[in-house]
């Protein structure tokens, strides 16, 4: 994942003050960790207990501030001793599955209102995050859901999400997919992942793959992140609806105020 630029360099608030940690991450994009190019660190086993102890007591359960407050996620809040702290002393990877992002709000909007999108069908999450978007995909009716995500934490976040939301976990895989040969999805959805431009190539190459291949359909969530509406997939990109950002959203993310489900088209 390339980092474009250093995260105190566009920090918005002193950083000496309040929320040290998560607008590391948020305030410019995304990847905006100083150890972003590190190992990642700590993670042995998917259901360890320390683990699954240490995402309880540094996170919040919560359901305000976001497009569906339907869902129930354990996310890093102002009330969590990591948004405050300073970054390097977060003793894992970066914690991209603690933040509902704006991407992922909307399109997990959309399935819940339209639920004909995905009742009966195969669902693909891909970079899954918190899973809120699979956990949208699932309570609409989707027959069949993997949530994607090449972070193992990532893999424990969405199984406390789901059993918050009292759904059996659905399968989540939490590796790196877009060099292996795919199964036919129906749907394939994708919140917030076009955040730096190596990664959106990769994934322009493998949806278009995916689409030409089985005819998937491809649903993307994006709040206009400057890599996402600089690349050339916006060529085959059909607007399906926006929304307007809760006023927290919006705060965490720089000013964003709308995010946009996407139908692919290439
Ligand atoms: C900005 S977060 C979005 C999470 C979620 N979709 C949402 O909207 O809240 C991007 C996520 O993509 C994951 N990711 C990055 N590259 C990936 C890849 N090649 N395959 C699967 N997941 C990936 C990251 O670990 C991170 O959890």
């Amino acid at each position: 994942m390339a980092l474009s630029l250093g995260w105190r360099a566009f920090a918005p608030f002193p950083m000496n003050h309040c929320g040290v940690f998560v607008k590391a991450m948020r305030s410019s994009g995304l990847p905006l960790f100083p150890w972003g190019h590190g190992p990642r660190r700590g993670v042995r086993s998917l259901l360890e207990p320390e683990m699954k102890a240490f995402l309880e007591e540094n996170t919040e359960v919560t359901n305000s501030g976001s497009l569906t407050p339907e869902i129930r996620l354990r996310l890093l809040t102002p009330k969590c001793k990591f948004w405050w702290e300073r970054a390097d002393l977060w003793p894992h990877s970066d914690p991209y599955w603690a933040i509902y992002w704006p991407g992922g709000q909307a399109l997990s909007r959309y399935l819940l209102d339209n639920p004909d999108v995905v009742r009966g069908k195969s669902v693909l999450d891909l970079g899954s995050g918190c899973g809120a978007t699979a956990i949208a995909a699932k309570m609409s009716g989707a027959s069949r859901i993997l949530a994607t995500d090449i972070d193992p934490i990532a893999g424990m976040a969405i199984t406390l999400n789901c059993e918050l939301n009292q759904l059996n976990p659905f399968p989540i895989l939490t590796k790196n997919i877009l060099d292996l040969e795919q199964d036919k999805w129906d749907l394939i959805v994708l919140g917030d992942m076009f955040y730096d431009e190596d990664l959106a190539d990769s994934l322009h190459r493998w949806l278009k793959n995916c689409f030409w291949t089985h005819r998937t359909q491809v649903l993307i969530g994006d709040p206009g992140r400057p890599q996402f509406r600089g690349h050339s997939i916006q060529h085959q990109l059909h607007k399906v609806v926006e929304y307007s950002l809760p006023e927290s959203t919006r705060q965490e993310n720089n000013g964003l105020t709308t995010s946009t489900v996407w139908d692919f088209q290439p």
